[in-house]
């Protein structure tokens, strides 16, 4: 069970662990005096308050565990740095059944950087707790049972923890389902919690199966499920406030799994191909989360679903798809399937015109090439709106970085059959033909973003403060902050 996170004003004096913040500037002998810590035991250790380091002050005479938590510089100390410092201490606390974090205080600014500095300790704690058990026949030990979020600040930072709260819960749904295997979690398994999300928050739901998907003309989702014997599912989901201040569309790729179809990918390459619906997943995380944030505007989710399998009747190298808007594709890869599924779609988002869209793949392994596992790719067809995702993204602490969508790349993507192939006949930049790919699909006007989270989504490198192997649930939060500060781009184009 995920631990139960809260806010008190005063540290409880019943905990079993309370963290210590120590700034560098504390962090020589006599500041850690007077905070109550044993600076030669410290010393000894070699903790000097430095950013990510941790001591432990083991309890004496049954009083709590002390756990200094090293900060960096105080003049660096915000959201991101508490975030992770929250994460470090609750993932180290495994065998500790309650833990106290009196890291607010730390924070001097105003009444909305204390409750953002609230809200990101509350995150880090809840996101610090998970792992990915569900296999295991002995999870091991489960983690406290109870963290509690202290410092000054009444009302208002005692909401912005129960948000942050409700906000590392819904990215840890989004990482739950990234690590659930591709043969456990069908395109219908993933619908069914799709309808389950909306159920329990009250939103509108909409499942397509074949025949509906069919009647649609998704031909990209019906030409990448062809080799498969799993059906497909095209979810549409609706938030809907009193009152709405614009409305803004998410599309999320759901590839349950991708093995490349025909052009299969190796062995080593399909190992981690059960995360290909990471941008499903951030979609249906954000909406399990959203009356948290309760945005002003509409939200609309579309996130087509199927995997990538090379059965008997598997679309062919050479193929021609026909898309939901008239496009039709030349199928040369079987293995850009993303971006096929992607353009039904970005038709489908289109046609309800909305006031923006902003859609996340796992599209290319161009991007981590790129900009590695820890920044997503950012690309659109509006500056104004690109900028609004990127400054949600800063805001919820995920890295995005621009790349641009050249005109002069375009002509890569022409077909000598059809009106595109679905890969580049250059050499290089795959992650801007994949989004030059996109962007055909987007209705005229409509500013659009997409985010690329091939290398974000999936994490390798061991436990590390609100990372743990696997998914990671990235967009989650940037999405919620968006749509939170949601405002309707000028229309440019
Ligand atoms: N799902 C993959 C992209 C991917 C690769 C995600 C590695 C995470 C890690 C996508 O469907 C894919 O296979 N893309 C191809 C595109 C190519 C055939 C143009 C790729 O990146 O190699
Ligand atoms: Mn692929
Ligand atoms: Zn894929």
């Amino acid at each position: 069970m995920p631990p139960v996170i809260s806010h008190t004003r005063d540290l409880p004096d019943d905990v079993e662990l309370v963290a210590v913040p120590v700034t560098v500037e504390q962090g020589e002998a006599e500041g850690l005096e007077v905070l109550g810590l044993p600076a030669a035991a410290l010393a000894a250790q070699g903790f000097v308050g430095k950013a990510d380091q941790l001591a432990v002050v083991p309890s004496v005479d049954g009083g709590a565990t002390l756990v200094a938590v090293g900060l960096g510089p105080a003049d660096q100390v915000g959201p991101d740095r508490l975030r992770r410092a929250a994460a470090q201490v609750v993932r180290g606390a495994r065998r500790v059944g309650s833990v106290a974090l009196p890291l607010l205080d730390v924070v001097e600014g105003t009444a909305s950087e204390k409750a953002a500095a609230a809200r990101a300790v509350a995150e880090g704690a809840g996101l610090g707790a998970y792992r990915y058990t569900e296999l295991r026949s002995d999870p091991g030990p489960s983690g406290p049972e109870s963290v509690v979020v202290v410092g000054r600040g009444g009302a208002r930072v005692a909401a912005a923890v129960e948000e942050g709260a409700r906000i590392a819960e819904a990215q840890n749904l989004a990482r739950e389902l990234v690590n659930t295997p591709g043969g456990t979690l069908t395109p219908a398994a993933l619908a069914e919690v799709a309808v389950d999300v909306a159920h329990r928050e009250d939103l509108g739901v909409t499942v397509l199966g074949p025949a509906e998907i069919a009647e649609r003309g998704l031909g990209g989702l019906l030409g990448v499920n062809r080799g498969s014997l799993q059906e497909p599912r095209f979810v549409e989901l609706v938030y809907e406030p009193a009152n709405p201040r614009g409305t803004l569309a998410l599309v999320g790729k759901g590839i349950t799994f991708d093995s490349g179809g025909l052009s299969i990918k190796t062995g080593e390459g399909m190992m981690t191909m059960k995360m290909d619906m990471g941008g499903a997943a951030a979609v249906i995380g954000f909406f399990s989360a959203v009356r948290a944030v309760s945005p002003r505007c509409r939200v609309l989710g579309y996130v087509p679903m199927t995997d990538n399998m090379s059965g008997g009747d598997a679309t062919r190298p050479g193929d021609v798809l026909t898309i939901r808007n008239g496009t039709t594709v030349e199928v040369l890869n079987t293995d850009a399937e993303g971006r096929l599924i992607l353009a039904d779609a970005l038709s489908i988002a289109s046609e309800a015109e909305p006031d923006a869209i902003v859609d996340l793949a796992t599209l290319t392994g161009a991007v981590e090439i790129a900009l590695g596992s820890r920044i997503a790719g950012l690309l659109g067809n509006d500056d104004g709106w690109r900028d609004q995702v990127a400054d949600a993204a800063a805001r919820a602490g995920e890295r995005v970085w621009s790349l641009p969508l050249p005109a002069d790349y375009r002509p890569y993507l022409d077909s000598d059959v059809a009106d595109l192939r679905n890969i580049s006949k250059g050499r290089g930049a795959g992650t801007i033909t994949a989004g030059l790919f996109l962007k055909e699909f987007v209705g005229e006007g409509i500013p659009w973003a997409h985010l690329d989270i091939a290398g974000t989504a999936w994490w390798t490198e061991g436990e590390q403060a609100e990372f743990s192997v696997g998914g990671t649930g990235f967009g989650v939060r940037t999405l919620l902050e968006l749509a939170r500060g949601f405002t309707r781009p000028k229309r440019t184009r």
